[in-house]
């Protein structure tokens, strides 16, 4: 069973450790947290039973997974002294720190150490929902495939696609939301009420997922069973794409993807 150590013990941290947890993938009491601010070392402590890490060497030293999850303007040199100081060598250290390179990690924490960047999902209490990671020469698989499948999927990818990722898929959910909250809208506006527009958006989202996995089909050949000649759903059809739906929906993606690289350079 693999220890796992946290530096930085912020929400990001929280929603993993919630959910490794939760899943019974790492046992709290595999966990320790270090915080510059105790105050959320105790609650971590308190709500979840990880250890409050107070002896910084001995919990460096220990650890299979050292996750950095502090913020991109927080002290990252400091971060990266101690882990030289302390980490074993074989040691894989998961950065989840937004826009900070493997190459910027490991001018922190030195050569030659296994380095996973990883962009965490947000729908870490679901077990669905793809995080992004990207590994350097020195890491492994192997090393965190398990902790990462706690709090969700994984796609392991080229770093170079990491923007690309964290603008599609980690933004993903907002899209989907706000989907789902404009399409319980047109209920209303069709004469339901909140409630039953709302109860049948999310079934209708659900079910079309499920749908789609278990049929194997492409959306446009379940489309094409739905919509008979001259019917109802060819016709909300043709006016959604007279709605620049499609392009509206892939500009919001192109535009979150370059946003997010922004976002890097603004860090570095
Ligand atoms: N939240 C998300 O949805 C999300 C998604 C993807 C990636 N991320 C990334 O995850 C990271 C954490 O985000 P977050 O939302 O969890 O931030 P957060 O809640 O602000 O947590 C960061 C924590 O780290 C502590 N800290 C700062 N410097 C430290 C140090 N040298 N040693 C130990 N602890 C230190 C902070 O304490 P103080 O507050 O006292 O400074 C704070 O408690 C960020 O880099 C972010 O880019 C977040």
């Amino acid at each position: 069973m693999k220890q796992i150590h946290f530096i930085g013990g912020g929400q990001m941290a929280e929603a993993m450790i919630r959910a490794v947890i939760a899943n019974g993938v790492v046992p709290a009491d595999h966990i320790s947290v270090e915080d510059i601010n105790e105050q959320r070392c105790e609650l971590l402590t308190n709500r979840y039973g990880v250890t409050h890490a107070v002896e910084q060497k001995a919990s460096l030293a220990n650890a299979d997974i050292l996750v950095i999850a502090v913020r991109p303007q927080d002290d990252l040199a400091q971060v990266g002294e101690s882990i030289q100081e302390f980490a074993g060598p074989e040691t894989a250290v998961l950065s989840i720190v937004a826009g900070v390179t493997i190459e910027k990690l490991t001018g922190f924490i030195g050569e030659n150490r296994p380095i996973i960047r990883v962009i965490p999902n947000t729908l870490t209490d679901t077990g669905f929902g793809y995080s992004g990671a990207a590994l350097n020469k020195y890491a492994k698989k192997e090393q965190v495939d398990e902790f990462l499948n706690g709090f969700g999927k994984v796609l392991y990818l080229d770093e170079k696609l990491i923007d690309t990722f964290t603008g599609f898929g980690v933004a993903g959910p907002n899209y989907v939301y706000y989907f789902i909250e404009s399409f319980a809208d047109a209920g209303v506006l069709a004469g339901l009420s909140r409630e039953q527009a709302w109860q049948v958006a999310l079934e209708n989202v659900a079910g079309s997922v499920v749908m789609l996995k278990k049929s194997g089909l492409h959306p446009r050949q379940l489309l094409d069973i739905n919509n008979s000649a001259g019917g109802v759903g060819i016709h909300a059809l043709y006016e959604l794409n007279n709605s620049d739906f499609a392009a509206g929906l892939q500009r919001a993606v192109k535009s979150a993807v370059k946003r997010t690289t922004e976002l890097g350079e603004e860090s570095k």
